[in-house]
């Protein structure tokens, strides 16, 4: 089994490379590390490379890189996944940052690129976008999550830090509370990369500046109930979700086995968990529990509740049960309008 670390940098393809570029070093408020014919790498500000963008005629997220211990020898590491039964290949030059990774292809299709060591991209001091402090997490729909799930754990050392049911799935390789996520879907795809912004006012910020330029938030801002973020969403001009988030769910020791509060939760202690799939997604904010939104979302496919998008194929629950769920919304929140006596 590895021992990965943290996640570096998702490869993304775009049919307009110069418009995506614009979008993440303008809005974003990435650097632009480097620039090549049909290519470009984008590193945060503070340094590490973040995304890389490749010219494609669709937008995908064919892959994904990982980081174990610097100074890891590579040759060891690969004998290590050839254990595991994953065969892997050396590969150089993946980015300026990466000189050397072993490429492999896990169980839904994505190329992970696990290296040992890099380079931070060149200083950019210029304060531009929103400047996230760095790549939080990414998350895929495809249909075999236990699969998937059983070989993030198994082969490459990550650990459940939650279920929703058995059909979204929050992975951890470090103390936050997750860097990649599962949800099931018949079709296999990215569902939202998400960056770290340093605190609640970098979200204002971000909201701010989001719609001076027209890009309308497509859910937030909220608290998650499942890792506690505060966090907006909106779409990239491909139409890929882009999350910014502050105040996640923090492991900070393996062996207590609990989430520091944000700044309370549910349990005491919080720890990994199943939650139920009428969980809301949310504390407070839009679809938070017991507004119309939310009473509308429960109607809904339930890999539509969370993150709040289009779940074709995804587990429909029962008419009955979701009306009821919808009736009983209803009635609370009606009940929370009434005003208080006394
Ligand atoms: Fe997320």
């Amino acid at each position: 089994m590895l021992d990965i670390k943290r996640a570096g940098h998702s490869t993304l393809t775009t049919p307009d490379i110069e418009k995506t570029i614009d979008y993440f070093t303008r809005i974003v408020g990435l650097s632009l590390a480097a620039r090549e014919k049909n290519r470009a790498i984008l590193a945060t500000k503070s340094g590490p490379e973040a995304i890389v963008l490749e010219k494609a005629s669709v937008a995908e997220a064919p892959r994904l890189s990982l980081q174990v211990a610097p100074g890891s020898d590579l040759n060891e590491v690969a004998s290590r996944l050839k254990k595991a039964g994953v065969k892997s290949e050396r590969r150089t030059d993946i980015t300026p940052g990466i000189g050397e990774a072993l490429a492999f292809t896990d169980p839904k299709g994505t190329t992970i690129e696990v290296f040992s060591d890099f380079n931070f991209a060149p200083e950019d001091n210029t304060f531009t976008g929103v400047m996230p402090i760095k790549f939080g997490h990414i998350a895929y729909q495809c249909p075999d999550v236990k699969g998937i799930v059983k070989f993030y754990c198994d082969v490459l050392g990550f650990r459940v830090s939650d279920w929703r049911s058995d059909f979204f799935a929050f992975l951890r390789c470090s103390r936050d509370h997750h860097t990649v996520n599962f949800l099931r879907n018949d079709k296999t795809a990215i569902h939202h990369i998400a960056f770290e912004v340093r605190d609640w006012s970098d979200i204002k910020r971000a909201c701010d500046l989001l719609a001076r330029n027209n890009i309308k938030l497509t859910w937030g801002p909220i608290r998650h109930i499942i890792g506690h973020n505060i966090a907006i969403y909106h779409k990239n001009p491909d139409g890929i979700t882009i999350e910014f988030f502050t105040d996640l769910d923090q492991m900070h020791d393996e062996e207590l086995g609990y989430f520091e509060p944000r700044p309370w939760h549910q349990d005491r202690p919080q720890r990994p968990k199943v939650w139920g799939d009428d969980t809301p997604s949310n504390w407070w904010g839009p679809m938070s529990h017991g507004s119309p939104q939310h009473a509308s979302a429960l109607a809904q496919p339930a890999a539509t509740v969370h993150h709040g998008l289009q779940g074709a194929g995804a587990p429909a629950r029962k008419p009955a049960l979701a009306e009821a769920r919808v009736k009983q919304a209803q009635k609370k929140s009606r009940a929370s309008r009434k005003p208080r006596r006394g």
